[in-house]
This record gives structure tokens, sequence and C-alpha cells, in this order.
């Protein structure tokens, strides 16, 4: 149970609430960028994230609240009357739409409060898991039967069809599917799902919150998208491949002259070189050798920042800092980019430290102080159990 989600529910609504749920943000370890490349991701599910409390009504009404937009006040639709409206009911709307267009027809209203602790354009999915989370409330309510990866599945389509950003299906499968303690090694192009666990022992994972938010992130985003198929259609002119990411770098390095546009070609190089580290970092944990892993971390910032564009000067200069403290095993930007958070391995003892430098030195550049968390690594979208007394 969570108080505050009941309480809040509570508050606006009146009565009790029928069911209660959570669904996680995610930070991804490696692999950026690939997702929608047919590549591997490695992302972890954090205890950060959206709560919801709900319940059904007996008309066709739909209510909407979130404690993070409070001005917005109660935001109602009828069923037969779903629209966007450029505000964060975009989201639970897209989901209800994917919902119907997927066979799933709700047939009753119901009021939903929804508060977080994900920060909002952080880079952590809160998207993602606001989607998530409306799937996992409608099963509830409705008693679709509907699987964790479905929800995943539908918030993604939600996201391309409804929001149009085209999306690849880390985030939301993240959200879906996380399990504690454990990296997602997921291999976009199957959806086969390997859980490996995180040793925190030997290295703390720590996310440092650039604060910057760019406006253009989702028109840049669906730009790069369009160069890496622009990249794919031209070795497709001379070979036949299903994606980028299913080519080794060997490969790619034969084929890439038939890749006339310069920036085509080096969106895919990145796509194809930071598959390769996935795989090698993934193995790299499963041995301990995490400062192979940090390594790696460093080559995919090098690669997201020189080749795919998609950095920013508050992320290379944290990035960078973080590299040049003794005890910080590695260090990248992570999520899509412009702007949002690093996430960085940093050996168990040292965290402290590391946090007051990094803060210390950013504030010293950028006269802001960058939040920084601890990851808690946890698991996927679920329905909390409720206090029913
Ligand atoms: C965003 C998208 C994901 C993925 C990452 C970059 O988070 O939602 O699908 O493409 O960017 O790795």
């Amino acid at each position: 149970m969570n108080t505050t989600v009941k309480a809040l529910f509570e508050s606006v609504f009146g009565g009790a609430a029928e069911l209660e749920g959570f669904a996680p943000g995610r930070v991804n370890l490696i692999g950026e960028h690939t997702d929608y490349n047919g590549g591997r991701v490695f992302p972890c599910a954090l205890n950060l994230g959206i709560f919801c409390a709900a319940r059904k009504r007996g008309d066709n009404t739909l209510r909407f609240y979130s404690q993070n937009f409070p001005d917005d006040g109660i935001i109602d639709f009828s069923l037969g009357n779903l629209r966007l409206c450029n505000r964060w009911t975009d989201y639970p709307v897209a989901v209800i739409k994917t919902f119907a267009a997927m066979g799933y027809e709700i047939t009753h209203g119901a009021e939903l409060a929804f508060c977080g602790n994900l920060p909002d354009g952080s880079g952590l999915s809160s998207s993602a898991a606001l989607e998530v989370l409306t799937g996992v409330m409608l099963k509830g309510l409705y008693g679709f039967s509907v699987t964790a990866q479905e929800l995943a599945v539908f918030g993604q389509f939600a996201e391309n069809r409804f929001i149009g950003v085209n999306c690849g299906i880390m985030d939301q499968f993240a959200s879906a599917m996380g399990k504690k303690d454990c990296a997602l090694l997921l291999d976009t192009a199957t959806l086969a799902l390997e859980y490996a666990p995180v040793p925190q022992n030997k290295a703390a994972v720590v996310i440092v919150n650039s604060g910057v938010k760019h406006s253009l992130a989702s028109s840049a985003y669906n730009d790069r998208r369009r160069e890496c198929e622009t990249a794919l259609a031209q070795i497709n002119e001379v070979r036949k491949t299903p994606s980028l990411c299913a080519l080794t770098p060997d490969e790619f390095e034969a084929l890439q002259q038939t890749v006339t546009d310069s920036v085509c070609r080096r969106r895919a190089k990145h796509a194809v070189y930071e598959n390769a580290r996935v795989t090698e970092a993934a193995n790299a944990l499963k041995n301990g050798d995490v400062a192979r892993f940090g390594e790696l971390m460093k080559q995919s910032h090098v690669s997201l920042r020189d080749d795919y564009e998609v950095s920013c000067e508050e992320l290379d200069f944290l990035a960078e800092c973080a590299w040049n403290m003794e005890n910080v095993l590695g260090a990248r930007m992570t999520g899509g980019g412009f702007g949002g958070c690093t996430v960085n391995l940093v050996q168990p003892g040292s965290v402290d430290r590391f946090m007051k430098t990094i803060q210390t030195e950013y504030q010293k550049q950028f006269g802001k102080t960058p939040a920084v968390y601890t990851a808690q690594i946890s698991g996927g979208a679920a329905l909390l159990p409720t206090d029913k007394g």
C-alpha cells in the first residue's frame, strides 16, 4: 500500500480507491539508440517511479488528476470523446486508445489519481512509466488478460502512434519487466530477455541529473531514427540486412561506404559499435569485470557525443568530471540525450565523496547543483497490495 497515493485519491475524488499501482522509471547502463535499430539494451528499473490509485465509475466519464500537475486540476473526458490536448493526460489517453485498438474496449468510466517521485524530463522515462502504469491500472480495473510484455508493447505503440515519438521498446520494457537488483539484457529484435545481476557491492549505480531539458529532444530523436533508416536502406542495396545492429563492426566497416551521407554513416556506426559494446559489457559484468564495463561506458559516451551527437555541454562535463575521479569505474550519458542524466559506476565506499565532488564542480561551472541519486534497482510495474481497512 502507498499511503501518499491513497490519501491523494481520497482528497481529490472522495472515498477509497479500488486499486493502487506503481511503475518504475529506468536507467540504461549501456546500449543507447540501439533499440530501434534491432540491437541490444541493458537497462535497470528504478525504485523511483509513478504511483496511481484508481476506481471504476458507473457512468462513462474518465477523470484524471496528477499531483505533479496540480494547476491542471481534475481533467475529465467522456469515453466517447477521448482526446489528446498537449497535457500530461495525453499519455494515459494514448494508452486507452491503444487498448481499444488492440480489442480491449473500456466500457465504464474511472477515476485515476497519480503522483510520482521521478523527475520529469530527466531522461529516466517518466513517460514510459506513466504509459505502463496506465496499462497496469486498466488491466486491474477491467480484468483484461494482458501480459507484462504486452503492456510494454502497448506503451510503445501509444507513444509511436498517438504521441508521435518514434521511440523503441527499451523504456516501456524496463518499466514493465524490471527485476530487483538486475539489469535487463534485452534483444530488441526478438524481445529475448536475460536478467543480469548487478554486483552493487562492487559498483554502485549513481545517477546525476544535469537538470537540462531540451524542448526539441523529440524532433531530434525522430531525426536520428530517420538517419539510421536512410543508412540501412543504402546498405540494403548491396547486402540484405534486417537492421543496422544485425551487422558486426567488421561487416559495417566493409559496407560503410555505401552510405553516401557522412552524417547518416556516423549514426549507423554508432548503432553498430554500441550494440557490440552491450554484448561485451554484459559479459564483463557476468565475469565480475566492472573495470571493463566502465571502459565500455566511456566509449559509449564518446560515440554518443561525437557520432550520434545527442549529448550536450552539461552531460559532457558531468561525464568527463567522473572519468577524472578516482574510484569511478565508468560514466556516460543515459537515455535519449539532449539533457537528462548521466549514469556512473562508483566504488561503493566512495559514493558520498563522488556525489559531493560532482555537485561542487557542476555548481562551479554552471551555477546550479545537480540532483544525485544512488539507484535502487527495483522490480517492474505492478498493482500494490491494497489496505482495505
Ligand atoms: C529514449 C527512447 C528509447 C531509446 C532511448 C535511447 O529513451 O524512448 O526507446 O531509444 O531514448 O537509447
